[in-house]
């Protein structure tokens, strides 16, 4: 008895402790300003009867009766409630407020329900992200990156993880504090800059306040710190990543000595119906979302399409809008249909012979997303700086050379490797895409299974501080960090 009594308690402090925060966190979330920001976690740091200011300022007992007493939770729920009232959603974007709030109160009721056990369940398992993309994706956006981050952020929830997000370090530290025990990973972004100051995993690396070490326990675990990058490291000096290296760098591609995260499509891609070869329009349909990919050294010059609509039978249809402020028309020949929304993407896009790659953007899902529904792409290569079409290490990822080497390991029906401004290629190529329809084709690696078993590798089966320890990581030295 005697023990099942402190057992509660231990957890009623460790929830105390956790609303505290929580009402840390959402203070900032409801007045989040970037100006004012430090100086109302300050605030919020006096106010807050259970963290360090709880002997200065007490609260009224029956606060701590709701959580302390007799171990019904439900109370806790109606404290929580009355501490976290919905932060206003001004914005389409601020989505993600709401979504981390909501992950905290089940978090809250995992721990005073299962109590230890919390920790062996899903919600349990605590992810924390902080990076545009991640944020991005609640409002709908539908680039690169955010499909990326999107694709992760579904494979956290199908785990049934807690999935924390942040918009800035101090909101990393305020939300990793209660909970840092359960956090397993924390993904931050590293982006290039001179001055590194947009490198928050570096960030915390060099601040002595900020990572864990002897002089600071309560910090942040450097072996939870992990990196984004969708462009990968490419070379670059490492610190301006990760100053553990690229196997601690997230990238979305299998690019050299990185953590492969990658994405997936087909949660998305699948919901749209397979258009059989004798529906499918007689329809090229071109990548380019910009009208300056037209342009801009792109793999066919502006004036081949007419030529290569005439020679291969097909229209050429596009999505392009004008990001030129009227300096350009779309090239004869191509007919554009303007922004699509994603569901009319896939329709156009479905019905299409095959999608063709013009230069740019490069490294974009959106090959993929053509294999998923059925569509051959014909992936454009310079052939004056490349012997091969299997090249090793960043050479598959140089982007002056090939539009997306991610596409290297396919090849016809699938994928069509032509080269670039080759304009009888092309048409070969739509030609030969018409005669081999393809049904849905996109790799295993590119679907939610398999993205779900490369998350749960990060999130529950690698034991990564036992990893830096026997990397000789452990302990760290703050101040040798370049
Ligand atoms: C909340 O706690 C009080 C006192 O411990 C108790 O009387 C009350 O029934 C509880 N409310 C709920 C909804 O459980
Ligand atoms: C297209 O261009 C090729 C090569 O430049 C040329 O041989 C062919 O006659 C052209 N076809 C049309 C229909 O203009
Ligand atoms: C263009 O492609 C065609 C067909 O694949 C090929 O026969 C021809 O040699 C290529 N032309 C150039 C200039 O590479």
């Amino acid at each position: 008895m005697q023990l099942v009594g402190g057992t509660i308690r231990l957890w009623a402090a460790l929830i105390i402790l956790a609303a505290g925060a929580s009402l840390l966190v959402l203070l900032d979330l409801q007045f989040r300003s970037d100006s004012t920001l430090r100086r109302l976690a300050g605030t919020a740091e006096q106010q807050n009867p259970w963290g360090d200011g709880a002997a200065k300022n007490p609260q009224p007992d029956e606060d701590l009766a709701v959580t302390q007493g007799t171990g019904s939770w439900t109370n806790l729920t109606t404290a929580l409630e009355e501490l976290m009232p919905d932060p206003e959603i001004t914005r389409k974007g601020d989505g993600w407020k709401a979504a981390t709030k909501q992950a905290i109160r089940k978090l809250l009721h995992c721990l005073a329900e299962y109590g230890d056990e919390c920790r062996q369940r899903p919600e349990g398992k605590v992810v924390i992200v902080e990076y545009t993309h991640f944020r991005q994706w609640w409002e709908g956006s539908t680039t690169g990156e955010v499909i990326w981050c999107g694709s992760v952020l579904t494979a956290f929830d199908r785990l049934g993880y807690t999935t924390l997000v942040a918009a800035n370090l101090e909101e990393v530290q305020l939300l990793y504090r209660p909970f840092a025990d359960l956090v397993r990973v924390i993904i931050m972004q590293v982006r290039m800059g001179p001055d590194h100051s947009s490198n928050l995993v570096r960030n915390c690396f060099k601040d002595p306040k900020c990572v864990q070490s002897e002089s600071n326990p309560k910090g942040i675990a450097p072996w939870k710190m992990f990196g984004l990058a969708f462009w990968g490291t490419r070379g670059d000096p490492i610190e301006l990543h990760h100053p553990w290296g690229p196997s601690r760098v997230m990238a979305p591609y299998e690019y050299p000595d990185h953590y492969y995260l990658g994405y997936a499509l087909d949660h998305h891609c699948e919901k749209n119906p397979l258009v059989s070869p004798e529906l499918k329009k007689d329809y090229a349909f071109i990548l380019s979302k910009r009208l300056s990919y037209y342009y801009n050294n792109p793999a066919f010059l502006p004036e081949s399409w007419l030529n290569v609509s005439q020679s291969s039978g097909l229209e050429m249809v596009s999505v392009a809008y004008d990001d030129t402020k009227g300096e350009h028309v779309i090239p004869e020949g191509v007919r554009t249909l303007g922004r699509l929304s994603r569901e009319d993407f896939y329709v156009m896009l479905g019905s299409s012979r095959a999608m063709v790659g013009n230069g740019s953007p490069v490294l974009s899902p959106s090959p993929f997303d053509a294999l998923c529904i059925g569509v051959p792409f014909i992936h454009p290569y310079d052939p004056g700086r490349t012997k091969t079409l299997d090249p090793e290490g960043w050479d598959r990822f140089h982007t002056g050379v090939f539009q997306h080497g991610a596409l290297l390991e396919l090849r016809p029906p699938y994928v069509y490797h032509i080269p670039r401004r080759n304009v009888t290629a092309l048409s070969e190529a739509l030609l030969a895409a018409k005669a081999n329809p393809i049904g849905r084709s996109l790799p295993e690696k590119y679907k939610m299974a398999s993205l779900m078993q490369r998350v749960k590798n990060l999130v529950e089966d690698t034991n990564w501080e036992e990893l830096a320890w026997k990397e000789g990581r452990l302990p760290l030295a703050v101040e040798q960090l370049p």
